[in-house]
């Protein structure tokens, strides 16, 4: 093995961004992956921790320029699921053996929306206890909000950053959408004693490979315990994805550009959860078993009700839209046992690194 990857693999958080830059643009992409294996093998396991996703409802206030359910698409068939829905779906989910959960939706705010999921994580939490997980993916919130939602049972939040580059990221989104905004939310979600999850998409117009090491560095500086991020995929009802044209090759590239953000930031970070996001599924079939061979060792299988998964679409290509939650279950156990790792049935799957906090 070469000396940078044996430098990885030896010590976390011993690489500089230009050596990150070097792995992102490694020559042998099987031997980064191999590499980053080894790490996440020897430091998180191979045991994949699953969280059932609910996609509770599409409604959004904002207006990201990338995303399929903007506020702006006009297309977009809105839905927002009640609380008895939404508990259907979690007790599933718990009974499936998942161990934990993900609530996720477009951003709402409001006193309204604040009760209502601080109403549905009680309600979890009775039947759930402390052994099942609960995180939230509800984007930008006052303190006060997390404040609440985190007496109430969620135990994690995931806020992606997008990039880490501000300028990029106002290259994104509409003038009043604050990437220093994003950041005060992240680390007030540290203040509330959540175990944060943050991440970016790679591949996204005007992004550099210097853009994305510095991600991985900024995941390190903010010293984030879990990490879920995916490749870019254009949606052609939206300012940034409409007639950009899309080929195998572009989905193969972003692909693999994807699977070494993965490699990348295991090499760097060692302990963290990663997962292998569901848009690696949009560009291949086997797109998240090859994010667990490149160093992701969490899924999220999609736990929504088939009726409105089409609805809940922030790319093209998004899989299992017609598949319900039974059979994702099985589709997914086989392709884990395929690749010889096993599922971490019935445990929250704490990040180790929070764990070691
Ligand atoms: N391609 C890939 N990921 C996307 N997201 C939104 N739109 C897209 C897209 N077109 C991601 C964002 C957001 C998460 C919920 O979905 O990173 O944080
Ligand atoms: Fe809304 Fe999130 Fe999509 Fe932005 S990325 S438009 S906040 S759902
Ligand atoms: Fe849904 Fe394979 S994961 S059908």
């Amino acid at each position: 093995m070469s000396t940078l990857l044996e430098k990885a693999a030896a010590r976390p958080r011993a690489l500089a961004q230009s050596e990150l830059a070097a792995l992102l643009a490694w020559p042998d992409a099987k031997e980064l992956f191999a590499a980053a294996y080894e790490v996440k093998s020897r430091e998180v396991g191979r045991a994949v921790s699953f969280r059932g996703l609910i996609e509770c409802g599409n409604v959004c206030e904002k207006n990201c320029l990338y995303c399929g359910i903007r506020k702006g698409n006009s297309k977009v068939h809105r839905y927002r699921m009640d609380a008895g829905e939404i508990l259907r779906e979690a007790e599933w989910a718990f009974k499936a053996g998942y161990g934990s959960l993900v609530l996720q939706s477009g951003e709402m705010t409001g006193e309204a929306h604040t009760a209502f999921i601080e109403d549905v994580l009680k309600r979890i939490h009775a039947f759930g206890g402390e052994a099942f997980g609960v995180t939230l993916s509800l984007g930008e919130q006052t303190e006060a909000t997390y404040r609440r939602w985190r007496d109430a049972g969620a135990h994690r939040y995931l806020l992606r950053i997008e990039t880490s580059n501000p300028e990029l990221y106002a290259r994104l989104h509409p003038a009043d959408h604050s990437w220093s905004r994003r950041l005060e939310c992240l680390r007030a979600l540290r203040g509330c004693g959540y175990q944060v999850g943050s991440g970016v998409m790679a591949g996204l117009p005007g992004q550099t490979l210097d853009d994305l090491a510095a991600d991985i560095m900024f995941f390190a500086e903010e010293d984030v315990d879990m990490i879920g991020m995916g490749p870019y995929i254009p949606h052609a009802d939206t300012p940034l994805g409409h007639g950009v044209p899309w080929t195998p090759q572009a989905a193969a590239e972003r692909l693999e550009l994807g699977l070494r953000m993965i490699a990348a930031t295991r090499l760097h970070l060692h302990d963290v959860n990663i997962a292998a996001a569901t848009a690696l599924q949009a560009l291949d079939p086997e797109g998240r078993e090859k994010g667990l061979l490149a160093g992701a060792n969490v899924i999220m299988p999609n736990v929504t009700d088939v009726a409105y998964r089409a609805d809940y679409q922030l790319y093209a290509g998004k899989p299992c839209l017609n598949e319900n939650s039974t059979l994702c279950r099985g589709c997914l156990e086989r392709r884990i046992a395929a690749i010889g790792e096993t599922v971490n049935w019935n445990v929250r799957g704490d990040s180790p690194h929070w764990r070691k906090r």
